[in-house]
């Protein structure tokens, strides 16, 4: 499979060049893994309402998110120790973002560090993903270090009090290779993930490290440190998302982290609409977990929400082909959007609204 047609055969050809315990921990999940196939299947239960006869020959699916304009309504998720799929990294993954016309949230627990990623795509708009370290003194320091480094936002993760039971890099002992770092946490020596056997090393390195003891004060305090935008990812009632709204965040971002955390928890498909009705335009809401196709993010525009976050399927691309892999990954996404607003009667996607859905 030379040519992969859509973002799920670059699944198959990740599996072959990955070792087995990388590939698990990226596409595994908590416990009995519910969530992560309820995620993907939860789009694929809702059903487009087209309109026809309408003059589709000029579509543009551009758009702005925090105002920054994007060619498309969708982001690369941060996801853990990108060089676990190439060596490329997050390096490649900044370059085929930018390329594509769109933003990069890079994640704390990122294989290149956040000033070399930047370094390596230095005209792209990046976010940082930010996992709140007991230590307020790194935290405040990942924070500047994330401005001065010209990142246009602070993606606060907020549903990773522990890190989920994920049973699979239990029974691997997942933990990096030697050369593979948590390359932002060099400056405070915590740039290793533990190897113990019959034990997730990053399980271990989360609970010694990251906070669990964060709450709403947390996230005032994180808006004392900081003139960047807030965005509160992993946001699943419109409670929390209202109370984000009212607490300052620019945006929320609907996710149940890909099924890694609660398993069993509502999908973001299914939680997507309450949250915007909550929200009711006070911040802006995305939305991540089982994208796979344009019609997937065409659904989301329609429930409300204003781009979608990819996770697996860049990494998957980027193990299958490095940089240009995620360059083909996004640009075959582009391409489904695109003809998924053509034969829906949709030009621009402000047009994209809940009569879609019927
Ligand atoms: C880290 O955020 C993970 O989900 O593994």
């Amino acid at each position: 499979m030379a040519n992969p047609l859509n973002l799920r055969e670059y699944e198959a050809l990740a599996r072959e060049r990955m070792t087995g315990a990388s590939f698990d921990y990226y596409a595994g999940g908590a416990e009995d893994e519910i969530t992560v196939a309820d995620n993907e299947a939860a789009w694929r239960r809702l059903r487009l309402h087209p309109r026809v006869l309408v003059d589709v020959s000029n579509v543009d699916c551009g758009t702005s998110v925090l105002g920054t304009p994007v060619a498309m309504p969708v982001l690369t998720a941060p996801c853990a120790l990108n060089m676990l799929a190439h060596a490329d990294g997050e390096r490649g993954v900044a370059r085929a973002a930018n390329e594509s016309g769109i933003i990069q949230v890079l994640s704390a627990a990122s294989s290149v560090s956040m000033e070399d990623v930047a370094a390596a795509a230095p005209a792209g708009v990046r976010w940082f993903q930010l996992y709140c370290s007991r230590d307020r003194d790194v935290t405040r320091d990942l924070v500047e270090r994330a401005e001065a480094a010209g990142y246009t936002a602070i993606c606060l993760t907020v549903d990773v009090p522990i890190l989920g039971r994920r049973e699979r890099d239990i029974r691997s002992g997942f933990h990096a290779p030697p050369s593979i770092r948590l390359a932002n946490f060099a400056p405070y020596a915590a740039d290793a993930l533990p190897a113990v056997a019959g034990q997730s090393g990053l399980a271990a390195y989360v609970s010694e490290r990251w906070d669990s003891s964060l709450d709403w004060n947390s996230v005032a305090w994180l808006r004392s440190i900081t003139s960047l935008p807030i965005v509160a990812k992993g946001v699943l009632t419109g409670a929390d998302a209202l109370r984000a709204a009212e607490s300052g965040c620019a945006a929320v971002i609907v996710s149940n982290h890909g099924g890694r955390q609660l398993d069993s928890c509502v999908t973001s498909c299914d939680a997507l609409s309450s949250v915007v009705d909550a929200v009711g335009g006070r911040s802006e809401v995305l939305v991540d977990g089982g994208i796979r196709r344009g019609t997937d993010v065409i659904k989301a525009l329609a429930l409300g929400a204003r781009a979608v976050l990819i996770g697996r399927p860049y990494l998957w691309a980027l193990a299958a082909d490095g940089e240009a892999g995620v360059r083909r990954a996004l640009a075959l996404l582009q391409s489904e959007i695109v003809m998924a607003m053509m034969l829906c009667g949709r030009v621009a996607v402000s047009e994209i609204d809940r009569a879609l859905l019927g």
